[in-house]
């Protein structure tokens, strides 16, 4: 039997520890674990023509006491999913030491490279490279080390590995060091940065990164845009490269890496089939209580500079202010699931989104209206219940690698709803069709878009949403996981 090996910072599952000893299991969050969650039934199936499939192994990095716990107690580290809602993969969690995790974590992975990649660097929060700096990207070197021992050490002979994200930029070089015979694929879940932003970096840094992710056979990312981009700062800052544009490759040193383009969706079946449980049709009754026969203009976020939840709210302002017409008679919905919380950025952000939510409340909100409702707490079943009857869904990021809420919502919604979405979305190139798309630095041009989508006839409406749905469901997670692997044969 073959063997795929999954590697990524956050895993499909994390534990919490109890007082008394138990370990309670919960699937981890993120995008990028919705879009692998589809990977560990791999482990279950026999592919179409009847071969077994491949033994599935996740490395991912130990996020707590409950996820070091149970790896301490499981045999030989390796926990064994089977049996739990969360497919068949063995799952290893690296006990990486604190203070490089959080250097790796905080300091490059989330604080740099995730800037970079979605532009996210303005005047306060421009980035010092100095000598802090050097030092978390020691740390970054050697958890990316520790991922390549590991990787190493489990995969068998011939095995393919899927390193996923910016975390692991340096993984696929480490890893090919250490083991030649192994097929590599490297996951973009981010934009690619242009080059002169991507200029930011410091010498040799940004090198480092573009050959960490050359290590692989095959580059991948969500849309052409993105991969492009990649070839542009391949071109920009290594001497001697050499790229075929037409057959997107990149070839280095002798070897060649093939540069791909995976667009990542939902599977409809399960969502369906999630958003039809009762959990979810009990928040809908409440909510459809809460707002009445207004209409519903919805958006779901972590709580992230990238989302541009502030200038969001604004736009919402501005429609209330532009077209009185609305006041009482629509509620916006912002769930802001808090991210990222030991950044000062994401704390100084959340404390924006806070304010500007709680002025507009102030500003409209009359003893029988409540025009805006903003929601911290992470609530999966809320959040499907609210697809479910959002009129409107808005999602408007500065900048994002694919965006799923903007799939998951026309899924899961009942009378289908208008999808206003930012162009600068990985999404906006499968989803520009029958979106209402925007200019996400364009407030007035977001209020515009917000007072059409409300306009929309309903007939318009739900076969928009209907087109949505099918472009959104186009390639489900496990087609796009099938298709990494064959880029590699
Ligand atoms: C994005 C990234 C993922 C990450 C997720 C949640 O989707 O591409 O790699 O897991 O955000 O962020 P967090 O820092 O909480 O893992």
């Amino acid at each position: 039997m073959s063997q795929v090996l999954v590697a990524s910072n956050r895993g499909p599952v994390s534990f919490s520890l109890s007082d008394d000893g138990a370990l309670t299991m919960r699937r981890g969050g993120g995008g990028l674990v919705s879009g692998l969650a589809g990977v560990t039934e791999a482990g279950t199936a026999t592919t179409t023509d009847g071969e077994k499939a491949p033994e599935v192994l996740w490395v991912c990095a130990a996020l707590g006491v409950g996820d070091r716990t149970a790896s301490r107690r499981a045999p030989d580290g390796r926990l064994d999913l089977a049996g739990h809602d969360v497919g068949r993969a063995a799952v290893r969690m690296l006990d990486i030491p604190a203070a490089t995790f959080d250097r790796a974590y905080n300091g490059v992975a989330n604080a740099t490279l995730w800037f970079v990649h979605h532009l996210l660097y303005d005047t306060p929060s421009a980035p010092h490279f100095d000598a802090k700096a050097r030092r978390d990207w020691q740390s970054y070197e050697a958890y990316n080390a520790a991922f390549a021992d590991a990787l190493a050490r489990d995969a068998a002979p011939g095995a393919k590995a899927a390193i996923q994200d910016y975390h692991l930029s340096l993984a696929p070089r480490m890893l090919r060091d250490r083991r030649p015979d192994l097929r590599i694929v490297h996951f973009s879940h981010t934009p690619w940065a242009p080059p002169e932003y991507y200029g930011l970096l410091p010498d040799g840094i940004g090198e480092r990164v573009l050959d960490g992710i050359l290590g692989a056979d095959h580059a991948a990312f969500l849309c052409d845009r993105w991969a492009e981009a990649f070839l542009d700062c391949c071109a920009a800052r290594l001497p001697g490269v050499k790229i075929d544009r037409a057959a997107r490759t990149v070839t280095r040193g002798g070897r060649t890496t093939t540069i791909g383009v995976h667009g990542l969706g939902v599977d409809g079946e399960s969502l369906r089939r999630r958003a039809a449980e009762p959990d979810v049709a009990a928040r809908s009754l409440a909510l459809r209580e809460q707002v009445g026969d207004r209409k519903l203009i919805v958006r779901i976020d972590r709580t992230e500079l990238s989302k541009n939840i502030v200038r969001g709210l604004a736009a919402y302002r501005e429609l209330l202010v532009d077209h009185p017409e609305w006041r009482g008679r629509v509620v916006h919905l912002a769930f802001a699931y808090p991210s990222r919380y030991d950044l000062p950025a994401y704390r100084e952000y959340t404390a924006a989104v806070r304010r500007t939510a709680a002025r507009i409340s102030e500003e409209f909100g009359t003893p029988s209206w409540e025009p805006l409702i903003l929601q911290v707490n992470d609530d999966y079943p809320r959040s499907l219940a609210a697809y479910g009857l959002a009129d409107v869904l808005l999602v408007n990021p500065i900048r994002d690698g694919m965006n799923l809420v903007a799939k998951e919502g026309p899924v899961v919604s009942e009378r289908g709803c208008a999808l206003v979405l930012s162009r600068e979305a990985g999404a906006a190139a499968e989803l520009a069709g029958d979106a209402l798309m925007v200019n996400p630095y364009d407030v007035s041009q977001t209020a515009e878009a917000l007072h059409r989508a409300l306009l929309m006839p309903g007939e318009e409406r739900a076969a928009r949403s209907r087109r949505l749905a099918d472009a959104a469901t186009a390639l489900p997670p496990q087609r796009w996981f099938a298709d990494q692997l064959a880029a590699l044969d």
